[in-house]
């Protein structure tokens, strides 16, 4: 099975946006990626909701919503209002987490749980059957063209491991220092979504690099 890839535009050209989602609308990409910072949770703020209305105006592909913010749930309804494919909420960032997984379903959207480098894939467990997808940090969020810790391979098999002894369905989804090479090796490991932002738009041909990425 080819990985979908996700885009993140935290690395597109915010001076022409336009431009680069024209650009993935013609691309193999099969969702768009968007950061939400809020500076608490992560050490940066990017681009919030009037951005993100007109990013959908200019696409059909579904929108995956990264929040990296304090109480995410508070935001359900934002989200929602985008038309969001995706919402993804920390782990790290949630102590009800139980709750706010379902209150993103009732939303109609398919909920994710984000993890850090530093979380557990074993910190799972009692919520793996209740998401559609997990997003595995291969970087600590925050800034786009951080280089890949490599210990995110063995995450990404402990946690195929866990979703086929529980029965669950959810997506395993990568972000953060994804390449061609990192790509390859994350598929291999059993990544389902690769999530990249530089080495895409960083490329002097984008849409030949998300090609590469799909065909990982
Ligand atoms: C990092 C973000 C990523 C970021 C990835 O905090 O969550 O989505 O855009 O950027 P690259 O692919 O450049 O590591
Ligand atoms: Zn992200």
């Amino acid at each position: 099975m080819k990985p979908l890839i996700a885009p993140s535009i935290l690395s597109a050209d915010f001076s022409n946006l336009a431009k680069d989602i024209e650009m993935l609308n013609r691309s193999e990409a099969d969702w768009i990626h968007a950061d939400v910072m809020d500076g608490v949770f992560v050490p940066n703020i990017s681009f919030g909701f009037p951005v993100l209305e007109q990013v959908v105006k200019l696409t059909h592909k579904p929108l995956d919503v990264h929040l990296m913010i304090v109480n995410p749930e508070k935001f359900i309804p934002e989200v929602k209002a985008l038309g969001a494919h995706t919402m993804n909420v920390h782990f790290e960032a949630c102590t009800h987490l139980h709750r706010v997984v379902q209150q993103i379903r009732e939303a109609g959207m398919e909920p994710a749980v984000t993890i850090n480098p530093a979380t557990p894939v074993s910190f799972l467990s009692d919520i793996i059957r209740d998401v559609y997808m997990v997003l595995v940090m291969s970087v600590n969020p925050g800034f786009g063209g951080q280089k890949f810790i490599e210990h995110t391979i063995v995450k990404i098999q402990e946690l195929r491991e866990l979703i086929a002894c529980t029965g669950s369905k959810a997506l395993i989804e990568v972000d953060g220092g994804v390449n061609a090479e990192t790509g390859a090796r994350l598929v291999a490991a059993g990544a389902d979504v690769l999530v990249a932002g530089s080495a895409i738009f960083g490329n002097e041909n984008p849409e030949l690099m998300i090609h590469k990425l799909k065909n990982s």
